[in-house]
């Protein structure tokens, strides 16, 4: 089974009086079980529109994304998904803890096997000490690491991270790359988008790169790097080359 399957997806957002902009161009992607797969692009390339869809808060104009072969516009569809979004919104009085809560409970766990459950992830993400604290009062790393706590309260066997490294230092990215490789080696599947290249060489197995809505690269990472000697040059030399090739 695939896990997750893009299907010559297209869309387009238009704008004002008939301004139409074109924003995934038959994007087909499959993703397998147990990977890491990073799926790469500049600022508007297209990413969160493919993951959105995926999720199904999106209807795509053209295709259609299949999760374990079942389209995501069924509600059913989502049920082995975890997913932490690209900014993060919550409900700013809630707690660490009570926003946990309510990710478990929304995603069908029953409150024993939940209560069990949030302290080590806490430990795990290192918020035990802010458990009872509102969520307003946390910095930008703090709240996207409840962010991903909320997405791995049930134990999802597929991830969908919108960003996950964006705005974090250092040490918030060592947490978040050490934590994907341990969903690896837990034999989860983590689908995640980035347009911050650190990292992606020792996390994925496979890439994806999305350049103003077409995808220009998939395969194996070591493959991509080739030539290059680094992922960074690759990835630059990549996206220059057809922005002079698609330059009128
Ligand atoms: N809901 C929307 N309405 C109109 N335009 C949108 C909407 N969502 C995204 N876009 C546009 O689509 C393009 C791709 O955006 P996005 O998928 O967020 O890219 P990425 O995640 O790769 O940065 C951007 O030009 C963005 O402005
Ligand atoms: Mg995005």
């Amino acid at each position: 089974m695939i896990p997750i399957s893009f299907k010559n997806l297209s869309k387009s957002f238009t704008y004002g009086f008939l301004r139409c902009h074109k924003v995934l161009k038959s994007l087909s992607l499959e993703i397998r079980e147990g990977e890491v797969f990073g799926f790469l692009g500049p600022n508007g390339a297209g990413k969160s529109t493919a993951i959105n869809t995926a999720l199904g808060f999106i209807k795509p104009d053209e295709g259609e994304v299949l999760l374990n072969g079942i389209s995501s516009e069924d509600p059913s569809a989502r049920k082995p998904l975890g997913y932490m979004p690209e900014n993060p919104h919550f409900s700013e009085y809630l707690t660490a803890y009570e926003l946990l809560e309510f990710s478990g409970l929304a995603s069908g766990m029953d409150r024993g096997a939940l209560r069990k459950k949030i302290d080590p992830l806490l430990i795990k993400m290192e918020l035990l000490p802010f458990k009872h604290r509102a969520v307003r009062t946390f910095s930008k790393g703090m709240k996207q690491r409840i962010g991903l706590a909320m997405a791995l309260i049930s134990n999802p066997p597929i991830l969908i991270l919108d960003e996950p490294m964006s705005g974090l230092d250092p040490m918030g990215r060592r947490l978040v790359t050490d934590l994907i490789l341990e969903l690896k080696a837990e034999g989860k599947t983590v689908f995640f988008s980035t347009h911050i290249l650190n990292d992606v060489e020792i996390l994925c197995d496979r890439i994806a790169v999305l350049h103003k809505g077409e995808l220009l690269y998939c395969g194996p990472t070591h493959d991509f790097i080739s030539d290059a000697g680094n992922l960074e040059d690759a990835f630059l030399a990549l996206i220059k080359n057809n922005q002079e090739t698609s330059s009128p």
